[in-house]
């Protein structure tokens, strides 16, 4: 028998019917329905759903669901109404990577070459020169080394930048000092100790609620900035 999948979005949002007819095209094997449209009475057969966004209540319907593939890089919309005991793999999009790590180099640029100051002065006409610095001297620390960060980092590191990075787990990149938690790990304060710019591209987890409040940035260094690719309760 066909596995019915069921395609889990709020209905606040109503369904993504461009998305359900790709999925049907992309997995001919599966029976990908709309949650809504199938019976009360065949919820048990499922095991495995595709979430793109869903609310409270609507994931627990499946009484044998193991496992959720949701459509969003990010986790956060979908921990907190995941039933217990259900995993979640969550999407990785190469493309993603590459644009993010650009934006990234974009906005670090941005503060490196004191673009808002420049601007600043251009609209007050004025014209001030400024120290240039070196962008082998421009210390820029990255949290979070997953999809996104490792991306991250090896752009910045290949336009010349003093890169250091954060995760959970120690980690190896090429011409970038890694610090992890863990006793010899360095941890997160090390990154922030050290950074001209901090870029954040962490998860929005329980864990990482608050990390950067009024203690993290009483330790960046006078003048620092921050870039946050992440969520606003980080
Ligand atoms: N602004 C945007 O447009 C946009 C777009 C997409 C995603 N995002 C955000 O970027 C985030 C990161 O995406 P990603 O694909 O790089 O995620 P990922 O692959 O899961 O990587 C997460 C990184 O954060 C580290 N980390 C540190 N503390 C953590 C904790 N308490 N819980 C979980 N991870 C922790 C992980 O360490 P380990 O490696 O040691 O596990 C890992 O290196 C997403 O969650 C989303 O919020 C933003």
């Amino acid at each position: 028998m066909t596995p019915l999948v069921p395609f889990v979005r709020s209905p606040d949002n109503g369904p993504n019917a461009a998305l359900v007819d790709a999925l049907c095209r992309a997995a001919p094997d599966l029976d990908v329905r709309v949650l809504g449209e199938i019976a009360p009475e065949r919820l048990h057969e499922v095991t495995v759903a595709i979430a793109d966004g869903p609310s409270e209540g609507q994931l627990a319907r499946l009484p044998n669901l193991r496992l959720v593939q949701s459509t969003w890089a990010g986790v956060e919309a979908i921990l907190p109404v995941l039933p217990a005991g259900v995993e979640v793999a969550r999407m990785v999009d190469p493309r993603l990577a590459e644009t993010m790590a650009e934006a990234v180099l974009a906005w670090t640029l941005h503060l490196h070459r004191d673009m808002p100051r420049y601007a600043r002065q251009q609209r007050n006409g004025q014209w001030i020169v400024h120290e240039l610095v070196h962008a082998s001297h421009r210390r820029v620390g990255v949290l979070g080394l997953g999809v996104l960060g490792r991306a991250a980092v090896e752009t910045l590191r290949d336009h010349g930048f003093d890169v250091t990075g954060w995760s959970r787990s120690p980690k190896s990149i090429d011409g970038v000092e890694c610090f992890h938690d863990g006793l010899d790990g360095g941890g997160v304060d090390a990154l922030l100790r050290r950074s001209d710019i901090v870029v954040n591209l962490l998860p929005h987890t329980e864990a990482t609620t608050g990390l950067l409040g009024a203690a993290a940035f009483a330790q960046m260094p006078t003048g620092s900035s921050l870039i946050n690719f992440g969520r606003g309760p980080t």
